[in-house]
């Protein structure tokens, strides 16, 4: 999307969760005041827009930048832009969520009971993927990175403890299948993210959130099971 100062910031705030994050971080109102241009709401929020625009499009060219560049990128970029942009994301939206569906759980939990089991299933996902991201991290991100030092000459290759890169993927792969299990409980149990008609600004809100979390977990687990996955086994398999 192509922003300039007279773009409303409603529909920046919709272009994408990166583009909302910076509104949010910078204090621009895109909620109530959403039907502002950028230049206006960041005059109201004391802030100077062209630092702003140029944040967005930043961000914008980054994301547009998409998944071809994935399959031809150092793999030691992808890992890097996975722990940026996905695992910084679930680990920043945790706490938020958590917080929203209490919120929401205490204010309309009597009448509607599925908030309650869509905070349990969150719960659940949410320490999952903590768990499992950690995993990577530590584990299988480093190693395949250290195999790419190792096949580009840079460095020795240490046989892993897991034997090969196919022991981790494996694992992280039934992680993923689980996790995307219960996202799909979460959709179903929100009547696919549609708040009730007598829901509170909050309410809707977590349901917005809780539709890119899936959104975002589905890009996440597609980078890592159909591209950086198979590429790392290919690269092991060239090094041996
Ligand atoms: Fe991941
Ligand atoms: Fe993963």
């Amino acid at each position: 999307m192509n922003f300039n100062a007279e773009t409303r910031v409603n529909e920046i705030a919709l272009s994408d969760p990166g583009a909302r994050r910076i509104l949010e971080d910078a204090g621009v109102d895109y909620c109530c005041g959403g039907g502002k241009s950028l230049h206006d709401a960041c005059m109201r929020a004391n802030v100077p827009a062209e630092v702003i625009l140029e944040q967005l499009r930043k961000n914008s060219r980054k994301a547009e930048t998409g998944e071809s560049r994935w399959k031809q990128a150092p793999l030691a970029e992808l890992t890097g832009h996975i722990r940026e942009r996905h695992h910084g994301y679930v680990r920043d939206v945790i706490p938020r969520l958590r917080g929203m569906l209490a919120k929401v759980r205490e204010k309309h939990g009597t009448k509607h009971r599925e908030i309650e089991e869509i905070e349990r299933l969150f719960g659940e996902v949410a320490r999952d993927m903590q768990m499992h991201m950690q995993k990577e991290e530590q584990i299988l991100f480093p190693f395949i990175d250290a195999l790419e030092r190792a096949a580009s000459g840079q460095g020795a290759f240490e046989p892993p403890f897991f034997q090969t890169v196919r022991n981790p993927i494996y694992s992280m792969m039934k992680e993923h299948d689980a996790a995307g299990e219960l996202v799909r409980q979460i959709r179903a149990a929100s009547n696919t993210y549609h708040a009730p008609e007598d829901a509170c600004a909050t309410f809707q809100a977590a349901y917005q959130e809780l539709e890119q979390f899936e959104k975002d977990l589905h890009l996440h687990v597609h980078l890592e099971n159909n591209i950086l996955f198979p590429r790392a086994v290919e690269l092991e398999a060239a090094a041996a």
